[in-house]
């Protein structure tokens, strides 16, 4: 049909540095507090050191966690509650079995104001809840692509709080 605007349903940054990804993070949790209302699961994709537990830090921080947030490589999953969100960072890089993740609960997890990043969803063969964002990022030295896709209704409006927001920074 001509003439309708649709909303975009991915966006793209060049984060030349890792302080680029740190404001990424910024807006990613700006945006996500502009929402209001979860529940909100988004993937992170990328080889090892892409900058995906940089990029998941930024997010904390930016919903104001003051503390440190360490690699959750050995614990699979570290709880946080910040900005009125209950958040859990998952990273499946050594998970073993998808027994493992059911045992974790998330399907009954995600509900309301809660926020779930999942660090290397490749490893978990389909044993997550459908994805409302995809993040891809791709390096080269230290710069970053890092591609936002929404794949959910709640996630393509995501996308476009963070386009907006981004394009109000310049
Ligand atoms: N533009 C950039 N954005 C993010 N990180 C960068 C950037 N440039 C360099 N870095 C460095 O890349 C590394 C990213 O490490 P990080 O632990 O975030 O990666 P990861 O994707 O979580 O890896 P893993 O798969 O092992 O969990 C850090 O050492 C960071 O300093
Ligand atoms: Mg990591």
């Amino acid at each position: 049909m001509a003439g309708v605007a649709h909303a975009p349903t991915s966006v793209s940054f060049d984060c030349t540095n890792e302080r680029a990804t740190e404001r990424l993070g910024a807006t990613l949790a700006g945006a996500v507090q502009s929402l209001g209302d979860g529940p909100v699961l988004i993937t992170l994709s990328g080889e090892l050191g892409a900058g995906k537990t940089t990029l998941v830090r930024a997010i904390l921080r930016g919903l104001g966690h003051p503390g440190t947030v360490p690699s959750p490589t050995y614990m699979l999953l570290e709880p946080y509650e910040a900005g009125g969100w209950a958040i859990a960072h998952v990273d499946c890089y050594r998970l073993q079995r998808a027994s493992d993740l059911e045992n974790l609960g998330l399907r009954d997890w995600l509900s309301g104001r809660r926020l779930i990043l999942v660090e290397w969803p490749e490893n978990a063969a389909g044993g997550l809840p459908v994805a409302d964002v995809h993040i891809v990022i791709e390096m080269v030295a230290d710069r970053r692509t890092i591609d936002l896709r929404g794949a959910t209704e709640k996630g393509v409006a995501l996308i476009a709080l963070i386009a907006r927001q981004a394009g109000a920074e310049g």
